[in-house]
């Protein structure tokens, strides 16, 4: 059984809630920091093209202030690979990117843009920045991610958050568990996240060889009620529970 799960701390939402007003407030490398001495792992956002939570300015206040590293979550296109040339956090998240989405509806379809995607990650997989692609737990994903070099897959947990019934959410952590298993004879790492919250991380969390859960929307909004550095606290407590 392991013994660790990394926990990135998601806090795009802190932008997303500064943005609605412009300005300076609330402050996404205070954030950072405070994720940072409650406990996260690394810290994680999601610079989108259309800039609606974090940009540049944030990105290089947060390196400034945290200690821990940096997971950058982009789209796959050249542009925003400079970006991540630019800035150089520790890893890099390739995730689909669409205009008119609320968010991350799925994961990326490798497989059937094995040619393009090769291109776009090339220049980072020979650097030393660490990346990983946004997939669904799908077997051809999973095997097209491999052709390309990859070492490390983050797996879309929504379809098992956004489950409506018991069968279905116990079908798709099934589904889940299978390819975390052929992940880990292909010899990548597997990382998770999407619509995670303290009462569906634990099943995803006790599944053997997952070394890293990214998790956002909820940890910023229970923050309303209870604090970051709280929620944090909590859902690090729930997560090595479910390991033990
Ligand atoms: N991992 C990736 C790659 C994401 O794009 C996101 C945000 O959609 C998350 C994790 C965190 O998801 P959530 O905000 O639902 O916790």
């Amino acid at each position: 059984m392991k013994n660790y799960i990394r926990l990135g701390v998601n806090i795009d939402h802190v932008a997303t809630i500064r943005n609605a007003r412009g300005g300076f407030l609330p402050d996404v490398s205070r954030a950072a920091q405070l994720a940072e001495k409650a406990g996260a792992d690394l810290i994680t956002v999601h610079i989108r093209e259309d800039r609606r939570h974090i940009n540049e300015i944030d990105l290089q206040n947060i390196l400034e202030a945290i200690k821990i590293p940096l997971n950058l979550e982009i789209a796959a296109n050249e542009k925003m690979v400079s970006i991540a040339k630019k800035f150089k956090p520790h890893s890099v998240c390739f995730v689909p990117e669409k205009r008119q989405e609320v968010t991350t509806e799925g994961g990326l379809d490798v497989y059937s843009n094995i040619e393009n995607l090769k291109k776009i990650i090339n220049p980072l997989l020979d650097s030393d920045i660490n990346v990983s692609l946004f997939i669904d737990p799908y077997e051809n994903q999973l095997i097209a991610s491999h052709n390309l070099g990859v070492k490390t897959i983050e797996f879309h947990t929504g379809s098992y958050a956004n489950a409506i019934n018991n069968k279905d959410k116990l079908s798709e952590l099934k589904k889940m568990k299978e390819c975390i298993l052929q992940a880990q004879k292909l010899k990548i790492a597997s990382h998770a996240g999407h619509g995670l919250n303290y009462e569906n991380v634990s099943l995803i969390a006790s599944i053997p060889n997952i070394v890293e859960l990214n998790i956002g929307h909820f940890l910023i909004g229970e923050a309303i009620f209870h604090g970051l550095d709280n929620v944090i606290i909590k859902m690090r407590k729930i997560i090595e529970d479910a390991i033990k």
